[in-house]
């Protein structure tokens, strides 16, 4: 039974084909509108989420099938103390699929380990967040139109931000990649991603503070939100969470055809102002994000046999 826990379960030539069959799921919503008929999915998030659960369930309705949801632990038997093995094996017998968020890195796997259905991994803690990976990758195809050749800059909270260590990761296997590594000294890209990741694939990066200086060279700015929820500090995180604010007059510096993404929730990493600008991707995004989980759920579903 396959399971989708990290961004490093894909070929690249798998990721590719989930981009084609996304791109084809925007063109052809019909053909599609029922494919998962009478199936269910089964969204458990024992930490909060806007964009990820409810595009999830989206995703699965579009595709012609049924949701079953828990939104909060403290409403499932997970407050009484029952374990993520338990409560895998049990949602097994109801749905066709999970989508499961926790804040405990390794918890996904855990389900994954026990359900007898697939398991797509919607976030554990600092670890991995793959479809939000999956997210990004459509929305920088739609954009760009290719994966080679890129100037990327990563900003802000590249320490804790999962979305980031697993962009790194589907990137690096591309051609003449440069990354930009932009963020505070305490919240620097850890030392294991640049040499497992980067190191190990020759990519050229560069390490800075400085985003105003790196702006004018960037194909594509990801900007991240400083996680509050992942300090063990408050004082820290006070300290650090407006490290960066893009507003127009830094965007002004910038290539036309730059794509400004941020996987979302923002606090105050970009200005509102920069909504309208014809760069802003970070909406795109989140549509993209639903396409791409119809994807997913549809390949998993079918190569579980279930449809
Ligand atoms: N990008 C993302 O994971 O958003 P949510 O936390 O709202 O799901």
């Amino acid at each position: 039974m396959r399971s989708i826990i990290d961004i490093v379960d894909f070929s690249t030539q798998e990721l590719e084909d989930l981009i084609n069959l996304a791109n084809d799921i925007i063109e052809n919503p019909q053909k599609y509108a029922h494919v998962c008929d009478g199936k269910k999915l089964a969204t458990l998030f024992f930490e909060p989420s806007t964009r990820t659960r409810m595009s999830f369930e989206a995703a699965m309705y579009e595709l012609g099938g049924h949701v079953i949801s828990m939104t909060d632990a403290m409403s499932s038997s997970a407050a009484k103390g029952e374990s993520v093995a338990d409560t895998a094996k049990t949602v097994s017998c109801y749905a066709d699929i999970i989508a499961m968020r926790h804040p405990k890195e390794g918890a996904a796997l855990v389900a994954a380990n026990n359900a007898t259905i697939p398991v797509i991994n919607a976030g554990d803690g600092g670890h991995c967040h793959p479809t939000q990976t999956l997210a990004d990758l459509l929305t920088i195809y739609r954009e760009k139109g290719h994966f080679d050749n890129l100037t990327i800059g990563l900003c802000g909270d590249l320490k804790f931000g999962r979305t980031v260590h697993s962009l790194i990761n589907a990137l690096s296997r591309y051609e003449n990649i440069k990354f930009v590594l932009i963020s505070p000294e305490e919240l620097k890209l850890p030392s294991y991603v640049k040499k497992d990741l980067l190191r190990a694939n020759k990519i050229p990066y560069t390490q800075t503070t400085d985003l105003d200086k790196s702006i004018p060279s960037l194909d594509i700015l990801y900007m991240t939100r400083v996680q509050r929820e992942r300090f063990f500090n408050e004082e820290d995180y006070l300290r650090l969470k407006d490290s960066y604010i893009l507003t127009p007059d830094k965007l002004a510096k910038a290539k036309k055809d730059l794509s400004v993404m941020h996987p979302l929730p923002r606090v105050n990493e970009i200005s509102v102002a920069i909504d309208d600008d014809s760069r802003a991707c970070y909406f795109k995004q989140v549509l993209n994000g639903k396409y791409m989980r119809m994807a997913l759920i549809l390949e998993l579903l079918r190569e579980a046999g279930t449809i």
